[in-house]
C-alpha cells in the first residue's frame, strides 16, 4: 500500500521546490491540487504533464473522491446543523436556518446588508442548540476591512449573552490578496481540526480580490479557475466538517439587459453552482430589506422582509 498522504510534499515527486512553486501559484492545499487540470498544474510548477496527472491522481486519491451509499447520506444529513438568522421570516424562507455542511451566499448591492448578515450569524452560531444556535465558534475571514466589533457586541447584548465571551470565540483573519485569502482559509480547516467547536465560517467578500486582481478581459478565465478552486475547498471544508459557510459576494452591472434586474453576481456559474444558497438582498419601501432565495435545489423560491437595526437583523 501507497504511503498516506497527509500533505502536498507527500505527493509523488513533489519536492520541496515544487511545493513552493505551488503554493506560491495557489494550489495550497490537497483539495486544490485534486480539482486542478494537468495543464495548469504542469505549467505553475514546471512538471511534465504526464507527472502532473499523476500528482492529481494521487491528491484524489488521498481525499477519497468518490462514491457513498444513500444511507450514508442520509446520516450526513441527520448531523446537519441550521443556524438561526435571527429572524422567523429569514428561517422560513430557508427552510430553519443557515444550514451546515454547505456554502450559504448572500449578495447584492453595497449597503444591502450583507456584511451585517455577518455579524448576526457570529452571534447567532454561539446561542444554544434550544435558542437556534450552534453553540459553536465563528472564523471571521475579512477581506474589505469591514469586520466591527462593536456591531458584534451590540447584537450579543440582544440576546443576553456577554460580550467579551462572545467575542473571545470569534477569530477574525484579514485577507490582503486573493492567495492570503486562500491561505486563511487553509488555516481555517487547520484550526477547525483543533477545536471542533468551530462552527462558522464567514468570508466577507468572497470575491473582491479575485475581481480587483483578475482585471483584464483575457485574465477572466484564469480567474475563473482560481475561484472554481477555491469554491472547491470551502465546499469540502462544509462537507467534511459538518460547519456552515456564510459568503458575500458582489453584483457588477449587466449592460446587455435592457429589461428585469441589470444585475448579476461576482463569478457566474462557478460561484453559482457551488454555492447551494443563495440570497439576493436588497432594499425594500422605507427601513424594510428583502432577502430573495434564487435557485434553491430543494426549497421554494420565495422572499423574506425583515430590518436591519442596532440589534441585528430583525423581523419587520
Ligand atoms: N448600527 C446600525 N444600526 C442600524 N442599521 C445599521 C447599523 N449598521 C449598519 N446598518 C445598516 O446596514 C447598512 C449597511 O449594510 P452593510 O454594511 O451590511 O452593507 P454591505 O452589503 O456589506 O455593503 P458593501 O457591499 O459595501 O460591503 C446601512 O446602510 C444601514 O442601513
Ligand atoms: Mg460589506
Amino acid at each position: 500500500m501507497a504511503a498516506k498522504i497527509d500533505k502536498i510534499s507527500d505527493l509523488p515527486g513533489v519536492g520541496p521546490a515544487a511545493e513552493e512553486k505551488l503554493i506560491a501559484g495557489g494550489f495550497a492545499s490537497l483539495e486544490s491540487i485534486a480539482v486542478a487540470s494537468p495543464a495548469e498544474l504542469a505549467s505553475t510548477a514546471g512538471f511534465g504533464e504526464a507527472s502532473a496527472r499523476k500528482i492529481i491522481q494521487a491528491a484524489r486519491d488521498a481525499m477519497n473522491i468518490g462514491f457513498e451509499t444513500a444511507k450514508d447520506s442520509l446520516a450526513k444529513r441527520e448531523k446537519m446543523i441550521r443556524i438561526t438568522t435571527g429572524t422567523k421570516s429569514i428561517d422560513d424562507l430557508l427552510g430553519g436556518g443557515i444550514e451546515s455542511q454547505s456554502i450559504t451566499e448572500v449578495y447584492g448591492k453595497y449597503g444591502s446588508g450583507k456584511t451585517q448578515w455577518c455579524f448576526q450569524a457570529c452571534v447567532t452560531v454561539q446561542l444554544p442548540k434550544d435558542k437556534g444556535g450552534a453553540a459553536g465558534k465563528v472564523i471571521y475571514i475579512d477581506s474589505e476591512n469591514s469586520f466591527r466589533p462593536e456591531r458584534v457586541v451590540a447584537i450579543a447584548k440582544r440576546y443576553g449573552l456577554d460580550p467579551d465571551k462572545v467575542l473571545q470565540n470569534v477569530m477574525v483573519g484579514r485577507a490582503y490578496t486573493a492567495d492570503h485569502q486562500m491561505l486563511l482559509t487553509d488555516k481555517a480547516k487547520e484550526e477547525m481540526e483543533k477545536d471542533h467547536s468551530i462552527k462558522l465560517l464567514i468570508v466577507d467578500s468572497l470575491t473582491s480580490h479575485f475581481r480587483a486582481e483578475f482585471t483584464g478581459r483575457g485574465q477572466l478565465a484564469d480567474r475563473q479557475q482560481k475561484l472554481n478552486r477555491y469554491m472547491y475547498t470551502l465546499m469540502k471544508l462544509a462537507e467534511t466538517k459538518n460547519c456552515a459557510i456564510l459568503v458575500t459576494n458582489q453584483v457588477m452591472d449587466r449592460p446587455d439587459v435592457l429589461f428585469g434586474d441589470p444585475t448579476a453576481p461576482i463569478g457566474g456559474n462557478i460561484v453559482g453552482h457551488a454555492s447551494k444558497t443563495r440570497l439576493y438582498l436588497r432594499k425594500g419601501k422605507g427601513d424594510l430589506h428583502v432577502a430573495k432565495l434564487v435557485d434553491s435545489p430543494y426549497l421554494p423560491d420565495g422572499e423574506a422582509i425583515y430590518k436591519v437595526t442596532n440589534d441585528g437583523l430583525v423581523d419587520e
